[in-house]
């Protein structure tokens, strides 16, 4: 008999249907049994009344373990006090496997001890709802700029040089002559094909060797980015507004069930709407030293800064012209004070800090490679990216945006960790 998955048991109520998946959990009071069951789109409580099952089917049932792989039949039926509004009234059961002791159960268990069997933990409710949140943040990323006249281009993983500084790269031997290193960022790609076909985006994996432990850092992380010919700083804030008002919408329209498994605050999402407030950097750090944090002028913001920041908010806050001396080589320069950058930075609410970086890139050539001996980057592994300003250059700009980072705001957690099939941390390579 054909599958029927619990996401659609409501259009077979009364029908008899094969439910194939998993023991989630299962109680059993004499005459009666109650088998929860997942098949990866939802989770069903079976009921099995001893009378109405064959001996053989109530002795197999009695041999099941959490996480046993099973295939049933039975009548769904409608139960305002079932946890998914129906129950299944079992009437056959197909053991395929009895699970061994499954090592994660209801009890708690520790952090480091989840993350090594996260192959396993990706089964449990509360993870489950996060990756269902993280498939709908990026089909709602691809939707709003397929939509809007971004074409996807990929960009390479094996890069030459350094994207975003010298000091977070992960470098590889490329057949021994030569080095690669994993890209940081698809953004000096971006630039090329943005000049080729006008707004562009990539989205892919991206990699930094940052040897840091906080809640907001992967060394392996997804990051979509899109870039604009003829567009300026103020195009990149409107397009960072647009395009997280889209998404958080996208979510509440339909992920209300999984934001209910994490306990999301729906009302905090509900006020993300355009216009976001903007920020100058100056105007950040008076209001940092107003908060009586220490800070001096000049510095990039940590985060405990951001955090502050963000916390005076009910929606993503923008704060651009950073300092140049913070900010990557390729940072425009604002006419009226050329020590600021044409950069943004969104910090989301709820002190969850920052998620997007972008700006306006160098225009000049001659700027440009003076930047790039500030940075001590070897300019012959670029020259390709400075052709960009010899031949038809125009203003340009772009963001990225850390796909992580957004899920893990939009789902109110505390970490990054989970937010990802299988995190790549300072510590963690495994599973
Ligand atoms: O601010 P970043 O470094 O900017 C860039 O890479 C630009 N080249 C993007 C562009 O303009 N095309 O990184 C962009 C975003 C951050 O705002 C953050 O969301 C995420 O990438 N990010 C990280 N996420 C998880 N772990 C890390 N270690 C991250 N580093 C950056
Ligand atoms: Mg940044």
């Amino acid at each position: 008999m054909r599958q029927t998955y619990i996401k659609e048991i409501a259009k077979h109520v009364g029908e008899e249907v094969t439910i194939k998946g998993w023991l989630y959990n299962i109680r059993s009071s004499g005459k009666l049994m109650f088998p929860q069951i997942r098949d990866g789109s939802g989770i069903i409580q079976g009921v099995v009344f001893k009378k109405a099952v064959s001996e053989e089917t109530w002795k197999n049932f009695e041999l099941l373990t959490q996480e046993s792989s099973i295939v049933v039949k039975g009548k769904p039926r409608e139960d305002s006090r079932a946890p998914g509004g129906y129950e299944l009234d079992i009437t056959e059961l197909e053991i395929v496997q009895i699970a061994q002791d499954y090592p994660i159960t209801p009890k708690e268990h520790g952090i480091e001890f989840l993350m090594d069997h996260r192959h396993l933990w990706l089964r449990s409710r509360r993870q489950q709802a996060i990756l269902r949140i993280r498939a709908e943040i990026i089909s709602a990323v691809r939707t709003f700029l397929d939509d809007s006249g971004f074409v996807l281009c990929d960009s390479p993983i094996f890069t030459p040089a350094a994207c975003e500084g010298t000091t977070t790269l992960f470098e590889c031997d490329y057949f021994g002559d030569e080095k690669a290193y994993l890209t940081q960022s698809g953004q000096l790609y971006n630039e090329a094909t943005a000049m080729a076909f006008g707004r562009v985006y990539c989205f892919g994996p991206t990699f930094r060797a940052e040897k840091s432990k906080t809640r907001r850092h992967l060394t392996e992380f997804w990051m979509v980015e899109p870039e604009m010919a003829y567009a300026d700083l103020e195009d990149v804030m409107n397009l960072a507004e647009e395009f997280l008002s889209y998404i958080v919408a996208r979510v509440l329209d339909k992920r209300q069930e999984d934001l209910k498994v994490l306990e999301r605050d729906i009302s905090k999402l509900e006020a993300i709407k355009t216009p976001f407030p903007r920020l100058q950097y100056d105007d950040a750090v008076k209001m940092l030293k107003e908060g009586g944090l220490e800070f001096e002028y000049g510095n990039d913001f940590g985060s405990p800064d951001e955090t502050y920041i963000s916390q005076k908010y009910d929606r993503p806050v923008m704060v651009h012209r950073y300092p140049a001396k913070v900010k990557a080589f390729y940072m425009e320069s604002d006419q009226e004070n050329p020590d600021l950058s044409l950069s943004v930075d969104v910090l989301a609410p709820e002190g969850y800090g920052e998620i997007i970086g972008g700006g306006q890139r160098m225009f000049s050539l001659e700027k440009l490679r003076e930047r790039i001996a500030e940075h001590n980057l070897d300019e012959a592994s670029v020259d390709w990216y400075l052709d960009l300003r010899k031949y038809g250059g125009v203003p340009h700009a772009g963001f990225g945006m850390g796909i992580e980072r957004c899920v893990t705001w939009i789902c109110g957690i505390e970490h990054v960790r989970e937010t990802i099939p299988f995190p790549r941390m300072l510590y963690r390579l495994k599973p």
